[in-house]
C-alpha cells in the first residue's frame, strides 16, 4: 500500500519518457556557411554531417525518415539573412514541420560574417527578434555558438577571434531561455587537442581554416549532434556513432 504511488510515479515518469521519446521530431538549421549543406562534396558547413546528404554520400545522425532541412546561406549575416529573403524561406520551412504535426526544433548559429559588420550586440538583437518569431510558430529554436575556425598559434592554441560572438550568443539564449549548444567551445578543445595538421585535415582546401571538406562534415556534424542529444536527453532521434563520439570525446583525430 505504501509503495505504491511511488511505484505509479516511477510508472508515470517511465511512460512519460517513452512518450517524449515517440514525438516526431523535425530539424530546421539556419546560419552561415558554416552550417550550409552545399549540393557538392567537401562544400562547406557541420549541416550535412548532422542532417545527412545524399548528393555527397554523407550519413546521417539522424534516425532515418526524420525531416531535417538545412536553410542556412553561404555568406550570411543574421542582417543578410532576414533581408535577402533566406529567414522567410526558413519560416515558411518551420511552418510546415508544424503543420504536419511535428515537433520542430530551429538551431541558429550565426557570427563568422556578422563579425565583419557589427559589434556583437548587432547579432544578438537581430537573433533575439528570430528566436521570438518561432516561439510564435510553436518552433523550438536552439541557439548554436560558431563552429571555431582552424587557425593556430605557434604554441598550438586556437586563434579565436568569435570569441565575443560566441559570448552574445550565451548571453542572448540566457536572457531568452533557449537551449544552448557550445559548439565554439567545445570545437577549440577538440581541434587543440587534435592539433594544426590534423585539423587542417578537415579543411575544404588546405588554406581554408573556415569551411569543412566531407570528413569535416562528420566530425562536426556528430559533434553537434552529441551537444544535441545532451542538451535533450532521451527526447531526440539521435542515432549512435560510438567510435566517432569517443574519438571527439577524447580528443583523437579521426581522419
Ligand atoms: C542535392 O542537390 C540538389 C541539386 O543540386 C539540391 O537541390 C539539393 O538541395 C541537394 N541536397 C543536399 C542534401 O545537399
Ligand atoms: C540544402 O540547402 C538548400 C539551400 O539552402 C536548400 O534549398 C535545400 O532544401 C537543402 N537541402 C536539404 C536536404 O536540407
Ligand atoms: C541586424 O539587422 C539589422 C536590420 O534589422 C541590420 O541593420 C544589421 O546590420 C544586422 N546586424 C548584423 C550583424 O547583421
Ligand atoms: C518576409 O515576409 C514578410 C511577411 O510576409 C514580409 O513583410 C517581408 O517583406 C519578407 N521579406 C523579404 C525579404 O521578402
Ligand atoms: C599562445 O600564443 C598566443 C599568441 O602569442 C598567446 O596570446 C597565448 O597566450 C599563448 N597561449 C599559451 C597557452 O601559451
Ligand atoms: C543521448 O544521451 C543519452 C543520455 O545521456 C544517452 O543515454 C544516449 O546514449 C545518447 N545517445 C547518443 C546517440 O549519443
Ligand atoms: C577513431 O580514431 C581512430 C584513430 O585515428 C581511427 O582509426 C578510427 O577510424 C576513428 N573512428 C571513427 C569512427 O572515426
Ligand atoms: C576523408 O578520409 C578518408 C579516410 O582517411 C580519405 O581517404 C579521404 O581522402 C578523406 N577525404 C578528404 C576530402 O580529405
Amino acid at each position: 500500500m505504501v509503495r505504491l504511488p511511488a511505484l505509479s510515479i516511477a510508472l508515470a515518469f517511465f511512460l512519460a519518457s517513452v512518450s517524449a521519446r515517440r514525438v516526431p521530431t523535425s530539424f530546421v538549421l539556419v546560419g552561415d556557411s558554416t552550417t550550409a549543406n552545399g549540393t557538392v562534396v567537401d562544400s562547406g558547413g557541420w549541416g550535412n554531417g548532422f542532417c545527412g546528404s545524399t548528393n555527397t554520400s554523407t550519413p546521417s545522425s539522424l534516425a532515418p525518415g526524420t525531416p531535417c532541412i538545412n536553410t542556412a546561406k553561404n555568406g550570411a549575416t543574421t542582417g543578410s539573412f532576414v533581408a535577402d529573403g533566406s529567414w522567410n524561406i526558413s519560416l515558411a520551412t518551420v511552418e510546415a514541420e508544424i503543420a504536419k504535426g511535428r515537433r520542430t526544433l530551429v538551431t541558429i548559429q550565426f557570427g563568422h560574417n556578422d563579425m565583419k559588420i557589427a559589434p556583437p550586440e548587432s547579432m544578438g538583437a537581430n537573433i533575439t527578434i528570430m528566436v521570438n518569431q518561432l516561439r510564435a510558430l510553436g518552433a523550438e529554436p536552439v541557439l548554436v555558438t560558431s563552429l571555431t575556425r582552424r587557425t593556430f598559434f605557434d604554441n598550438g592554441t586556437i586563434q579565436d577571434l568569435l570569441g565575443p560572438w560566441a559570448d552574445e550568443t550565451i548571453l542572448v539564449s540566457q536572457q531568452l531561455g533557449t537551449h544552448l549548444l557550445d559548439l565554439h567551445a567545445n570545437s577549440i578543445t577538440y581541434c587543440e587537442a587534435i592539433g594544426p595538421d590534423a585539423s587542417h585535415v578537415l579543411n575544404r582546401t588546405p588554406d581554408d581554416d573556415t569551411h569543412l571538406n566531407s570528413n569535416g562534415t562528420i566530425v562536426f556534424g556528430r559533434m553537434l549532434a552529441n551537444l544535441m542529444n545532451a542538451s535533450f536527453p532521451h527526447q531526440l532521434p539521435i542515432i549512435p556513432n560510438p567510435g566517432l563520439t569517443f574519438n571527439i570525446t577524447h580528443g583523437i583525430a579521426s581522419y
